[in-house]
């Protein structure tokens, strides 16, 4: 059966830190803080919005984690600056390892949908800005049933929209909290462990592999299923 697997874009493929030139020209040394406080309070938001079934696109979590970050860090941005960071917020950079793994899984057959919490024309922007939407079948959305990552439903809808079973379906993502949901939703999944430091969750679920680069994703997923 081909496989087709469903790439995380946030922190996966694509860097949300790579914003952190433009802040360290506004915020100096706060830089590093600002973007770590800003994507954690980001994802905070769209569970916390998730729970109470109180739906806005992923660029309202993101716009109000950066007003979060402001007061919390004591940053007084001027509204252009703002509007600067959530522009180039829609341009980021794709990992070094991406382009590389995306042809060697091209070569393989398998079938690659970009899966995210931000509404489609977002992530289409990301992909075509990286220069890697060509590797893509497509790019499925939370935005399309109003949810976040990970409510199982999520996962689900994933599955209905791209017609395939579970068994054969695999999340690629660096974050545990999404690759514990898709494993909870019967997927398999890949970790990408970008940093020998990055912490798995302790939930007694874990990932089908871990990888420490994209570029091993293709041997890894490969070896698991022959
Ligand atoms: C994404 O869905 C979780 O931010 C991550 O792209």
């Amino acid at each position: 059966m081909t496989i087709t697997l469903a790439f995380d874009i946030y922190g996966t493929l694509i860097d949300t830190h790579g914003v952190k030139l433009s802040l360290a020209a506004m915020v100096g040394e706060k830089a590093d803080a600002f973007s770590n406080l800003w994507r954690e309070k980001q994802l905070e938001y769209s569970f916390r919005r998730g729970l109470m079934q109180n739906y806005q696109d992923f660029a309202v979590c993101t716009r109000d984690a950066l007003e979060y970050c402001c007061k919390q860090l004591d940053e007084d941005l001027s509204p252009e600056q703002k509007q600067q960071l959530l522009q180039e917020y829609r341009t980021l950079p794709a990992f070094p390892d991406v382009e590389p793994c995306l042809q060697q899984l091209k070569a393989r057959d398998y079938r690659m949908f970009a899966f995210s919490n931000g509404a489609a024309n977002a992530v289409t922007g990301l992909l075509q800005h990286a220069g890697i939407e060509k590797y893509f079948d497509g790019v499925v959305s939370v935005d399309e049933i109003k949810s976040f990552k990970p409510n199982p439903e999520v996962y689900n809808h994933f599955l209905k929209r791209t017609g395939v079973n579970s068994a054969n379906a695999w999340l690629v993502s660096s974050n545990p909290f999404d690759v514990i949901g898709a494993i909870s939703a019967g997927m398999s999944a890949a970790w990408v462990q970008r940093s020998p430091k990055a912490v798995f969750d302790p939930w007694g679920i874990e990932p089908t592999i871990t990888v420490s680069s994209l570029t091993q994703l293709d041997a890894g997923i490969s070896d698991y299923t022959n």
